[in-house]
């Protein structure tokens, strides 16, 4: 794919194109995982009615921002090995637990929800950190950092969940 010499060693070098095409692979789906989870935070942050969801809305509609640049970054870094960022054709949705609730007070739902999708890109981008590690330290870098954010969310609505239960309500 490069047009002048490859770089000898890294990512970008002739050597490891297999594994870099294994990366570009996950950080597609990883792209996936966040376009759709912007999506459902932003139905999620709109939707819900009543006092007790105002927390829950608010926090969603911070996460928005912080996943759609989740998105950007693994788009920008899926160009820089060579691959391309996919259509919008390609997309195919998987967050059933996420979908509205019948009634929009129900903000357990949504709590409950929301830490299921961090969950998933929790365990998902350890496979991509542990994938490459020690191959493409840019990624990995990256993918720990964003890690963290998704740790962060997780932890907040664990909290919001918890509170839930204390109450009874969940
Ligand atoms: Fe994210
Ligand atoms: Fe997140």
């Amino acid at each position: 794919m490069a047009t002048h010499t490859s770089p000898s060693a890294g990512i970008l070098s002739d050597e490891h194109r297999p594994q870099r095409a294994e990366i570009v692979a996950m950080l597609t789906k990883a792209y996936w995982m966040e376009i759709e989870t912007v999506m459902s935070y932003i139905a999620n942050s709109v939707n819900p009615d009543g006092v007790r969801a105002q927390e829950v809305v608010e926090s969603l509609r911070l996460d928005i921002q912080e996943e759609l640049g989740h998105a950007q970054q693994f788009a920008a870094r899926i160009k820089e090995l060579y691959g391309i960022v996919p259509g919008s054709l390609e997309f195919s949705p998987e967050q059933t637990y996420l979908q509205p609730p019948e009634e929009q007070t129900d903000v357990v739902h949504i709590v409950k929800g929301v830490i299921e999708a961090e969950t998933g890109a929790i365990e998902y981008y350890n496979r991509i950190i542990k994938a490459t590690e020690g191959i493409d330290p840019v990624t990995d870098d990256m993918m720990i950092s964003i890690l963290r954010d998704e740790e962060g969310h997780r932890r907040l609505f664990e909290g919001f969940l918890r509170e839930y239960q204390a109450n009874g309500l969940a």
